[in-house]
């Protein structure tokens, strides 16, 4: 049965004006802080994916890296990073996706996922859905399978999760402004 996450939202901390005039940013640095926060976090995500026979959590860097290590351990799975690029020291596939100004990259090792295997994607926020959107491109390109995009906070109101109509995306937060 999923684990009811709505009581954690008094620990997530609202930041107006950051980063700039007129955002308002859920900072889960306060919820991340609190021991029984943490942990219902990880056990709400790990509820969601135990049984599903997952054999590796990809975390995208940086604040992925907050959620993945610990749901893969969960799950008895390995821990996959994606990285921003320049950072992985073997051979990669890199992808390039647009921002609101300009571009970014993702890196992910050649050799991180065998073909078939079920993979899950972590990350601590679905905005546009633009970074998820990139990854799931490697993951694909390498021959993984996508058995599920997992968030800490999804924001309604971007309608990221419209990008990825195939496949199941779970977020444990959700802000509708
Ligand atoms: C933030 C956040 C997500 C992404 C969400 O990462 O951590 O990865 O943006 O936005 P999107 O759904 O519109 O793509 P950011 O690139 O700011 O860097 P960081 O994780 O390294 O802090
Ligand atoms: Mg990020």
């Amino acid at each position: 049965q999923p684990i009811n996450c709505e009581p954690l939202k008094s620990l997530v901390r609202t930041v107006p004006d950051f980063p700039k005039p007129g955002i308002l940013f859920y900072d889960i640095t306060t919820l991340l802080k609190d021991k029984q926060g943490y942990a219902a976090l990880i056990d709400a995500l790990a509820a969601h994916y135990i049984g599903k026979d997952i054999d590796l959590v990809l975390g995208i860097e940086a604040r992925g890296f907050i959620f993945g290590p610990a749901l893969a351990y969960r799950l008895n799975a390995g821990f996959v990073p994606v990285r921003k690029p320049r950072k992985l020291p073997a051979e990669t596939a890199r992808i390039t996706y647009d921002l609101e100004y300009g571009t970014d990259s993702l890196e992910i090792h050649l050799d991180s996922i065998e073909p078939g295997q079920r993979v899950v994607v972590v990350d601590d926020l679905l905005a546009t859905g633009g970074t998820m959107e990139a990854t799931v491109k490697l993951v694909q390109q390498l021959g993984g399978e996508i058995a599920g995009l997992g968030f800490a906070v999804e924001l309604d109101f971007l309608k990221g999760r419209a990008k990825f109509p195939e496949f199941d995306v779970f977020s444990l937060l959700h802000y509708d402004e």
